[in-house]
C-alpha cells in the first residue's frame, strides 16, 4: 500500500490550538489540492482524535472530481478509515455517514457491543493489535479490502506512529502564514517522539501556494 501523509501547519509546526481547535490554515487553492489529493486516494484516514476534535466528513467536495472517479468506475468519494484502539467515534460521527465506506481500526481491547453496533450501523471493523491498534497488521488488512492508495490527515499522534512503524511513503506539508504557539498544542508528528534513528526525509518539490508553501517530501 502506498501511505502518503498530508497536514497543514502554522509556520511554527502546530496542527491545531492548545484546545485542539482547528483553525482556518490552508487558503482556497490549497484546499483544491487537497481535494484532489483525496480523489486520486482510495481511502483517507485519521486518528480518532480528530474525529473527536473535528467530526471531519472526509469526502470530496467537488463535483467535478467526483463524477472523475465515477467515471473511471469509483465510489465518487474514498473509503474513509480510523485509528480508534476502543471505539471511541461517535456512533453519529460525519466518518460514520451513509456518503462513503467506512472503515474502523480497532484492537482486541475494542468493547464487543461497540463493535456490532458499529457493524449494524454499516462501518467494516478491523482488528489489530492488542491494546492499541497494530497499524501495520490492519494496513495489511486493508490491502486485502482493495485498499493501494492511502492517504492520511492527521492528526499528530497518528502520524508518529506512521513514522515508527515505518509505514509513511511521502510527505506533504502545507506551511501557513500564521502562527499558533503553544507547548500542549498538536504538532505534525507528536507521541513520543524519536531520540535516534530519525526518519529521513528527501525533499521533491516546494512550491508557494496562497499565502504558504507545499512542502513534498518522500521518505528514505
Ligand atoms: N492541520 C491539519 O492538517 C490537521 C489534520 C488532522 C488533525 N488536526 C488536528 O489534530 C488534533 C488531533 O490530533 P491528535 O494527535 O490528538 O489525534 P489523532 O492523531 O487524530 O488520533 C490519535 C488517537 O488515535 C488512536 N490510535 C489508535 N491506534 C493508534 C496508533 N497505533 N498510534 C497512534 N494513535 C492511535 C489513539 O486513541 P486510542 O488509544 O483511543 O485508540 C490516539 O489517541 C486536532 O486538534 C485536529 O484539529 C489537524
Amino acid at each position: 500500500m502506498h501511505v502518503v501523509v498530508n497536514a497543514a501547519t502554522s509556520a511554527d509546526g502546530k496542527l491545531s490550538t492548545r484546545e485542539r481547535e482547528q483553525i482556518e490554515i490552508s487558503g482556497p487553492d490549497d484546499f483544491d489540492r487537497v481535494d484532489e489529493l483525496r480523489a486520486d486516494s482510495d481511502a483517507v484516514m485519521v486518528g480518532v482524535g480528530t474525529v473527536v476534535a473535528d467530526d471531519p466528513s472526509l469526502t470530496i467536495d467537488d463535483p467535478d472530481l467526483q463524477a472523475e472517479r465515477r467515471e473511471r468506475g469509483d465510489p465518487p468519494h474514498p473509503a474513509r478509515v480510523v485509528a480508534d484502539s476502543r471505539i471511541r467515534t461517535p456512533p453519529d460521527a460525519r466518518v460514520l455517514d451513509e456518503t462513503a465506506e467506512s472503515y474502523l481500526l480497532v484492537s482486541d481491547a475494542a468493547p464487543g457491543d461497540f463493535v456490532s453496533q458499529m457493524e449494524e450501523g454499516g462501518a467494516t471493523v478491523i482488528t489489530a493489535g492488542d491494546q492499541r491498534v497494530d497499524l501495520a497488521e490492519a494496513f495489511e488488512k486493508l490491502e486485502s479490502e482493495g485498499i493501494d492508495q492511502l492517504m492520511v490527515e492527521g492528526g499528530g499522534e497518528l502520524i508518529f506512529s506512521l513514522f515508527e512503524a515505518g509505514l509513511v511513503d511521502e510527505l506533504s506539508v502545507f506551511v501557513g502564514p500564521t502562527v499558533i504557539g503553544g507547548r500542549e498544542a498538536p504538532t505534525l508528528a507528536d507521541g513520543e517522539g524519536f531520540v535516534e534513528e530519525f526518519p529521513a526525509l528527501t525533499l521533491e518539490h516546494v512550491e508557494r501556494i496562497d499565502d504558504g508553501v507545499l512542502l513534498q517530501y518522500v521518505v528514505d
